[in-house]
């Protein structure tokens, strides 16, 4: 283990410092393009300002024989446009794969300057992200970049969550985690065959009525993501970092996918992938928090005070720690207003 005062040092001479803390910016839905797609591409300038982040898929859904024009699709996107105040994040390759030496290779001399997070997928351990790590800082070193890279995880492969802790505290680069529920029902050997979401076998049933046993007895579906998600909020919220659920695979179907993002916001997480238009619409919803839990939540702070103390609400009982909740969703709100002249209207901020 490095020494703590070593560990916000370069890892190559000429490097920029790693941050000491990763500022929240609003990521409700990173969007996923493919850079080889010209149609695809083309639409980007009108998504700059309506995706929180865009991110330029080089892994799965990439086929093979397109790697390379992938690559450099993404490489001219970074030259070419201008995001403004969207950020411009990347998914590459995973480690254990022919082509991520050379995504890195080519991305970070090229468009290094551009980009602010690359996503790295079926991390398994700190180990590759001290690789990553490593890599980068010497790539930044040559380039001459001066603002350094940050790095998300994937998390889905079993071992990969079994070491979720340490996979965020490995690098002051780390920025955040994302759940990926197809590959690790994969990995896992769920009985699944979907891009995240729920299953209807997995459910839990009533209690037969003693009286009527032969009655139908309602069923409950339960959330397969749950477990992974909650420790993943905690991974992420003790070593300052900042989780997201994955893909929603069925775009049909937007009325689960949303229920599933609500979950994930519920919990803590602060994003979704996007996989479709229609999808950023429902994260940009859901990761939002409602105007009326805003509305609610300034009328606790106000009313509390210096944040001591008790006080009885419309009935409900308000203390130090409730007045905590209000603030987290207040702090929220007034950074995602501060972009967004609609929601600081619906907010009153
Ligand atoms: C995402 O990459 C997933 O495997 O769900
Ligand atoms: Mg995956």
């Amino acid at each position: 283990m490095r020494n703590p005062k070593d560990f916000f040092r370069p890892l190559a001479v000429g490097a920029p410092a790693p941050p000491r803390e990763i500022p929240f910016r609003p990521s409700r839905m990173i969007h996923f393009f493919d850079p080889s797609n010209d149609k695809m591409v083309a639409k980007l300038p009108d998504m700059v300002g309506k995706a929180d982040v865009l991110l330029g898929n080089l892994e799965d859904a990439i086929a093979a024989d397109r790697k390379e024009a992938a690559r450099e699709g993404l490489v001219r996107v970074g030259k070419e446009i201008d995001f403004g105040e969207t950020q411009f994040w990347t998914r590459i390759n995973s480690l254990d794969s022919p082509w991520v030496l050379d995504d890195l290779l080519r991305i970070v001399p090229e468009i290094g300057d551009r980009l602010d997070v690359i996503m790295i997928p079926k991390v398994e351990g700190a180990e590759d992200i001290h690789y990553a790590d490593r890599l980068l800082a010497q790539l930044e070193a040559k380039a001459g970049l001066d603002r350094p890279l940050l790095l998300h995880a994937i998390l889905e492969t079993a071992r990969g969550v079994a070491n979720v802790e340490e996979i965020c505290a490995a690098s002051p680069r780390m920025q955040g985690l994302s759940l990926g529920p197809a590959d690790l029902a994969a990995d896992r050997r769920m009985k699944t065959t979907r891009v995240g979401g729920g299953h209807p076998g997995y459910l839990v049933r009533e209690d037969p009525d003693p009286e009527d046993p032969e009655a139908p007895r309602a069923t409950f579906q339960q959330d397969l993501w749950h477990y992974t998600v909650a420790r993943m909020v905690d991974a992420c919220v003790t070593n300052g970092i900042y989780p997201y659920y994955g893909p929603f695979g069925d775009i049909r179907d937007t009325v689960a996918c949303e229920d599933q993002f609500r979950n994930a916001f519920l919990l803590g997480c602060v994003g979704a992938w996007s996989l479709h238009p229609v999808q950023i619409d429902i994260a940009k919803r859901v990761f939002s928090p409602d105007p009326a839990d805003v509305a609610w939540a300034k009328r606790v702070i106000e009313a509390m005070g210096d944040g001591t103390g008790a006080v009885m609400i419309d009935g409900k009982m308000q203390d130090d720690a409730t007045v905590k909740q209000c603030r987290v969703m207040v702090d929220l709100a007034t950074a995602l207003a501060a972009r967004d002249p609609e929601l600081a209207a619906a907010y009153e901020l």
